[in-house]
């Protein structure tokens, strides 16, 4: 059985970037319902780190393009370089993902780096979404791609070909009443939201039906 694995890097089950992640995977299951699709939350994970630098995966005669460090993300990563599809969810924080997926971005990209060759090689091609959603409208998003394009960039040599879907403008929560935010600002996110949410989903429908397509 093909399988696909989701990791979300956002803290919130019931929000944009979850939304997205499941309209992924109801689009993979409307073009092939035999596929896996597992999502694994990183806020759900007990501990684990951003690479440690001990260079394990780079032992003269013992390398690994899969990370060696035993933590709580270490099943994951296998988990996930032998996939046949992956999918990188996550919010925009600082203009970049978020750190729990930054960190898991580190042990997976790191050890596909050979310090001998300058080849950067995962254990297998597969293809690869990346989800985001964010506050910055698309007018805005350059200065947040520039950020995300260099390691993009490492998991389309590695994997193969990328894709980058995005939701932009955000509704950032469900009720605007309880918190400060400027005279008008549900309104206007409520207006955008009425005229881009389903297409957004509609977005990350299509590209999981596309990666099933692809790997069926
Ligand atoms: C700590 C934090 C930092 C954020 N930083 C940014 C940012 O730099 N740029 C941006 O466009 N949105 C930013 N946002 C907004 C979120 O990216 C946006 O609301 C996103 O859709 C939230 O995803 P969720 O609904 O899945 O939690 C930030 C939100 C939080 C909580």
């Amino acid at each position: 059985m093909k399988k696909i694995v989701i990791i979300n890097g956002g803290p919130r089950k019931n929000m944009n970037t979850a939304a997205m992640t499941e309209s992924f995977r109801k689009g993979v299951n409307s073009s092939d319902k035999n596929i896996e699709v597992k999502e694994y939350w990183l806020y759900d994970l007990d501990q684990y780190k951003g690479c440690i630098s001990c260079m394990a995966c780079k032992i003269k005669g013992k390398s690994s393009r899969v990370c060696k460090y035993k933590d709580a993300l270490l099943p994951v990563l296998h988990e996930a370089s032998e996939a046949d599809g992956l999918v990188l969810a996550s919010p925009i924080y600082m203009g970049d993902r978020t750190a729990m997926l930054q960190a898991f971005v580190e042990r997976i990209v790191f050890p596909w780096l050979s310090y001998a060759d300058g080849s950067i090689m995962a254990i297998k091609k597969m293809p690869v979404v990346f989800i985001y959603t964010m506050n910055a409208s698309s007018e805005q998003a350059p200065i947040i791609h520039k950020q995300l394009e260099l390691s993009e960039q490492m998991f389309g040599i590695a994997l193969g070909q990328c894709e980058r879907i995005e939701a932009f403008n955000t509704y950032q929560m469900k009720d605007y009443s309880r918190f400060e935010f400027a005279e008008g600002t549900a309104e206007a996110k409520q207006t955008y939201k009425d005229t881009h949410w389903e297409n957004d989903l509609q977005n990350s429908f299509d590209a999981g039906k596309r990666m099933a397509e692809k790997i069926s």
